[in-house]
């Protein structure tokens, strides 16, 4: 433990998983530059690097123009005439893509063999892990009186005529969710969230030998179903409400798909019911990744997998069972109406009459994972940034997430077009099309905890595609260092049919406001458990237009094609948007990276801290210079201030560096020298700054959670938690704690401010 101390000290990465085998593409020799600081050395390499400047700087500099790439890159995707991505999406939303699967592999051939004919090198790269598959699911309504079936629900959508995607049927069912066969009174648990539970818990509710019927929305499922087990239900029902979907509803005057825009009624929501918030991937490898032929231990999957079996339903089939319970049980009157006809929404039951009979059987197997790599090396093969989006499905899905899918390979073939014409970028640019994402983000969070310290070092950004088109509203969420590069990349944007730029949409949608991550989707290793900068984005629906059917089979071809993108104008924009930022980070010298951006987010998120008033009084014990928690607190709050002001003089300095080596010409050597110089270490600083906020121990009680600012929400899972090691403490009214996580939080601040 002291090795990793004294590492610690030394380098701001963690060396999580240190000497483990690495695929090709990252697997670089990480050496030891400690020789370079011996003085001779140092003054050595002047007069060598002053001999040779001349020839040595001035090849640097000349493969370093930006614009012409830029330029030349959009033309491969300029014109709509040479837009492939609906070709690449009718092909890779054929089939439904279980992990581990013939179809599965057949694609990540199909992609492999794609990233080949662009000119990229490409890797497979494969993780045995721990999946369910369907095998059979029910449901039933019975009599209590005497057992006989009242209502059975199909658990299929309807098919349509006009989406043949329909045709393919496909188990309702929740990845991960015990088998069981249970029958038992059912109680309305509302979003079942911990508040919701909580209420049931005042009312005295015994939830022994008892289904819980939960709506969809707020929160991730399986926090859901986790909260369901951990009160005592046997069993849980997941159904969707159209009235979440907002304006768009039957109810509203509007049709249901494929008529019109609104949810068809028989749709389903699948995925899984794992417990995201406690640690992502596979449930029996946490931290780690088993590549197939190792032989490493795995630990129960019960940390992050239900017990209970659960399932869900349609809004259509719910319906005769919520029915039941109004005038049953206690009411909450507090809990948000829904749209099913004749049911109040607050009688919570059970209803004696009636029981629900729930069946769910599922093999739990250990599968291997594909992902796929393609790779264009740059000059600086240290210097990677990742494009990712996951490959698997469990409908033959198109939107999530084939959309990402399709803008992916246009970014690809247009790199590669790039790259024909004898371009080489200066940072290496990795494409990856991950497995088993819908399971609980399996394929990149294996990758990221079996790469941990290579990617630790060499990664500069990680932008993540799933979703990326099935509506026309910009959303981005991302950490605060790639701000100004996705600001400044959707300024150079249209936004289609109209004669504003894409930022301006932003602008006006957002008030310029950036979502902060938070989990659900493939950027989580990175970010939260490497702490390296991320993006999430996509275009989603506004709130009148077309209804997207989220894990149903009418997230199909189809329907993006007739409705959510016709043209397939945003999948355009995606891939420019997202192969522009990404050409930005790669090929200026110094990296387009701010700190100040994250010292104000910083800034803003510590003010909202509502620290409990008496707190402020009480002694710090021994975690500081002793004194009151207080004075902790403004310590705290003038180390951001001096952040904010050390980060804002950094990045303009910055600036001044890459104006300077754009004028490289009017320098004389020993000034290139310095500037050179200058630049590794200020490109330095800005790779680790993200990294400094990760916490080694981890949150308290989800150790796999490091970074300090941004992590998924314990109670939420999709929705992101802001400063958790101040933020959870006070909810859980533990003082000890939340000294621990300030005084941490403070150091980490007070060395960045004096460090950068
Ligand atoms: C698409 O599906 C059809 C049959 O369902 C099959 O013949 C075809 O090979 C599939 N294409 C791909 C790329 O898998
Ligand atoms: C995928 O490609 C590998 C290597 O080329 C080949 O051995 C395998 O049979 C292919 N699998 C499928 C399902 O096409
Ligand atoms: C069972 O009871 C229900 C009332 O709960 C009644 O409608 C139904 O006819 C009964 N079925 C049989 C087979 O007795
Ligand atoms: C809850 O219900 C079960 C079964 O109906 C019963 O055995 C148990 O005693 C009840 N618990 C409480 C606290 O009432
Ligand atoms: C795997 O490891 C266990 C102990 O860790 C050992 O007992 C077993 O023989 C090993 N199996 C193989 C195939 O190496
Ligand atoms: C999963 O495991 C079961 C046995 O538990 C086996 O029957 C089934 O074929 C396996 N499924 C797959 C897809 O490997
Ligand atoms: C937009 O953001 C600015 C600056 O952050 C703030 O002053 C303003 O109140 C915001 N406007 C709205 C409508 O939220
Ligand atoms: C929402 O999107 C639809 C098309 O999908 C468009 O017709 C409508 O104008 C948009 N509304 C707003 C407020 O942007
Ligand atoms: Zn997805």
């Amino acid at each position: 433990m002291t090795d990793k101390k004294e590492l610690k000290k030394k380098e701001p990465f963690l060396d999580v998983e240190a000497g483990q085998q690495t695929p090709d593409i990252l697997r670089k020799p990480v050496r030891d530059y400690q020789w370079l600081r011996n003085p001779i050395v140092i003054v050595l390499q002047i007069l060598i690097l002053g001999l040779f400047c001349r020839f040595t700087l001035d090849q640097v500099h000349r493969s370093a123009q930006p614009d012409p790439v830029h330029k030349t890159f959009m033309g491969y995707l300029g014109s709509l005439e040479e837009n492939y991505a609906g070709t690449w999406l009718k092909e890779y939303s054929n089939e439904t893509q279980f992990p581990g699967t013939e179809a599965n592999i057949k694609l990540a051939n199909w992609t492999r063999d794609k990233f080949l004919e662009f000119g990229l090198e490409v890797e497979t790269d494969l993780y045995t892990t721990y999946i369910s598959y369907p095998v059979s699911q029910s449901l039933d309504l019975l009599s209590a009186s005497n057992g006989s079936v009242v209502f059975k629900a199909a658990l299929q959508e309807d098919i349509l005529e006009e989406d043949p995607t329909s045709l393919k049927s496909v188990p309702a069912f929740l990845g991960y969710a015990a088998s069981g066969d249970v029958v038992g009174e059912y109680i309305y648990c509302n979003y079942g969230t911990k508040e919701d539970f909580d209420t049931l818990a005042e009312l005295g509710v015994n939830a022994t030998d008892k289904i819980a019927v939960i709506r969809y929305g707020k929160i991730f499922r399986g926090l859901k179903v986790k909260f369901a087990q951990d009160f005592g239900f046997k069993a849980a029902l997941l159904f969707t409400d159209p009235k979440d979907d907002g304006e768009v509803t039957e109810a509203n005057g509007y049709k249901a798909y494929p008529e019109g825009i609104a949810r068809n009624p028989s749709a389903i929501q699948r995925r899984s019911s794992q417990f995201l918030s406690v640690f992502p991937g596979d449930p029996t490898t946490p931290g780690y990744a088993i590549k197939p032929g190792e032989n490493k231990t795995r630990s129960s999957p019960h940390l992050t997998t239900p017990r209970i079996p659960a399932i869900p339903v349609s809004y259509r089939e719910v319906i005769p069972i919520l029915q039941k319970l109004s005038g049953h049980g206690p009411k909450v009157e507090s809990w948000p109406a829904g749209l099913v006809p004749g049911y109040d929404y607050a009688s919570i039951g059970p209803n004696p009459n009636y029981k629900l009979h729930l069946t769910n059987e599922q093999d739990f197997n250990i599968t291997n994972l594909y992902n796929v790599y393609g790779k264009i090396e740059g000059h600086k093969k240290d210097e990677v940034i990742i494009i990712g989006n996951h490959r698997d499905s469990w409908t033959p899905a198109a939107g999530d997430p084939h959309t990402g899918s399709a803008v992916l390979l246009e970014i690809a073939r247009a790199l590669g077009n790039l790259q024909k014409t004898g371009w080489k970028p200066q940072r290496t640019i990795m494409l990856a099309s991950w497995d088993g994402e819908e399971y609980g983000l399996l394929g990149s969070t294996e990758f990221g905890e079996y790469n941990a310290h290579d990617l630790s070092k060499k990664t500069l950004a990680y932008f993540n595609m799933d979703v990326s088109a099935v509506g026309n509203i910009l959303e981005l969420g991302a950490s605060p260092m790639l701000y100004e590069v996705l600001r400044s990349t959707a300024d150079l944007l249209e936004y289609p049919g109209t004669d504003k730029t894409l930022y301006d949409h932003f602008k006006e949608n957002t008030n310029d406001t950036f979502k902060s991550l938070g989990s659900g989707s493939y950027y989580t290793v990175f970010l939260d458990h490497l702490g390296i900068p991320s993006v999430d984005m996509g275009f989603t629906s506004n709130r009148t237009g077309p209804v997207y059917h989220y894990h149903s089979v009418y997230d199909s071809y189809h329907w993006i094609e007739s409705l959510a993108d016709p043209g397939f104008v945003f999948h355009n924009l995606m891939a420019k948007y997202v192969g522009l930022s990404v050409l930005k980070l790669s090929e200026t010298k110094v990296y387009q990276m701010k700190a100040s951006d994250y010292a104000s987010e910083i800034q803003r998120l510590y003010e909202k801290v509502e620290v409990p008033k008496n707190w402020l009084s009480r002694t710090i014990g021994h975690c500081s210079k002793g004194g009151k928690l207080v004075d902790l607190l403004s310590d705290t709050e003038q180390n951001i201030i001096s952040l904010k002001k050390a980060a804002i003089s950094f990045d303009e300095e910055a600036v001044q560096l890459q104006t300077k080596y754009d004028n490289w010409d009017s320098l004389s050597w020993w000034e290139k020298l310095a500037l050179q110089l200058k630049i590794v270490k200020t490109n330095r600083k800005l790779n680790y700054f993200e990294r400094k906020f990760l916490n080694p121990d981890g949150l308290k009680d989800r150790p796999w959670f490091r970074h300090i600012i941004y992590v998924s929400g314990r109670y939420t899972g999709y929705a992101g938690q802001q400063l958790p090691g101040l933020v959870e403490p006070i909810e859980d009214n533990d003082y000890e704690t939340f000294v621990r996580g300030l005084t941490f939080f403070n150091n980490v601040v007070n060395n960045l401010a004096t460090s950068i």
